[in-house]
């Protein structure tokens, strides 16, 4: 997509994304709520249209070839979206028709994907008995049964406790790897675009700030952070300077900071030259900056990594459901 612009009314929310995802990727759009994200997925997944720009999906211009570009993708939407009186096979079943799939092929996808998201014992419970983390795979499982080349995943682990985020994982992972599906998804949970995407682009106020991999975006910081206490700390620091090896040097209460690229290989380097020097070494720490710092360290703010507000939108949501359609 190129300079990928929506306005809704006077609001601005897209201002000129710019990214591509590459076949076989598992993509992750990573921001705080409000940055973009969802807009982005509708527009990809030509739910809502683009104020101005390009997107396509294996050159299928989701405006001019907007069917085309539908039938290559599957999409699971931040919002639940199943019929909750209809058992697991029966939501597949009614998606199934949707898209044309009918008898023996039926059967067959139906069973495919309820075996990849290990739902197969509950496929005839109906769906308002199923706990949520199981809602969100049945919906997974859904998104892909039509075989679609890109699979769309809006914030696929929202509210989810962190046991069924990390199986979530495993199937999108699986998904990616097994079934050859492309994958886009969203999330503001940084260890979930630091475990499974292959590249990130972090979104802001509708911008992309940064795209890159976890490792690179990580690395941009400076690398690794070495604290060595000692009680010589003037002393090591001259002679680790002499050396070269090393990014920033630091003198703390007792200690050095030292900044570097490789901080596993740095550790006994700077033990051996402290032995050799005959200065004592107390502790040694090394830390790794992580996707929250990169974060911060872009815009100023940390994410917050569980949204209260996200959770109760949900729950909100699915009371919203659970009361539509039923008799008064
Ligand atoms: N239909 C709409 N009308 C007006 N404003 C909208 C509409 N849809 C989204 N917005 C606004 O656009 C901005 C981006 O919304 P979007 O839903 O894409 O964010 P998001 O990154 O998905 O956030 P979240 O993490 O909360 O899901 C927000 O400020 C939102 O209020
Ligand atoms: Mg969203």
């Amino acid at each position: 997509m190129r300079n990928l612009v929506k306005r809704f009314g006077k609001f601005t929310a897209l201002d000129g994304i710019s990214f591509e995802v590459k076949e076989g990727e598992i993509f992750g759009l990573l921001g705080p709520n409000g940055a973009g994200k969802t807009t982005t997925i509708s527009i990809l997944s030509t739910t809502i249209n683009l104020t101005s720009g390009h997107a396509s999906i294996y050159n299928r211009d989701v405006v001019k070839s907007k069917d085309d570009a539908r039938k290559l993708i599957g999409i699971v939407f931040q919002d639940p979206s199943l019929d909750e009186e209809l058992t697991g096979r029966e939501n597949l079943d009614f998606h199934a028709r949707l898209y044309g799939i009918k008898g023996n092929d039926k059967r067959e996808a139906i069973d495919r994907v309820l075996k990849l998201v290990e739902l197969e014992d509950k496929a005839d419970k109906q769906v308002k008995t199923y706990s949520g983390g199981m809602k969100r795979r049945l919906e997974i499982a859904r998104g892909f049964m039509h075989k679609p080349k890109v699979l769309f995943l809006d914030e696929p682990t929202i509210g989810l406790d962190p046991q069924t985020r990390r199986k979530i994982w495993e199937y999108i992972v699986k998904l990616n790897k097994k079934e050859k599906l492309t994958i886009l998804l969203t999330t503001h949970y940084m260890e979930e675009a630091d475990a499974i995407c292959s590249r990130i682009a972090i979104i802001d106020h509708g911008r992309i700030i940064r795209l890159d991999t976890a490792e690179k975006l990580k690395d941009s910081l400076g690398g690794d952070v070495i604290k060595i206490g000692t009680g010589n700390p003037k002393r090591l620091m001259a002679i680790l300077k002499k050396c070269k090896l090393f990014g920033s040097i630091k003198e703390f209460n007792n200690g050095l900071e030292i900044t570097t690229n490789n901080g596993s290989h740095a550790i006994p380097k700077i033990i051996e030259l402290a032995k050799d020097a005959g200065i004592d070494v107390a502790y040694t720490t090394l830390n790794r900056p992580t996707l929250e710092d990169v974060f911060i360290s872009l815009t100023g703010n940390a994410i917050r990594e569980e949204s209260a507000s996200s959770a109760d939108q949900l729950k909100a949501n699915q009371e919203a459901r659970d009361t539509r359609g039923k008799p008064i």
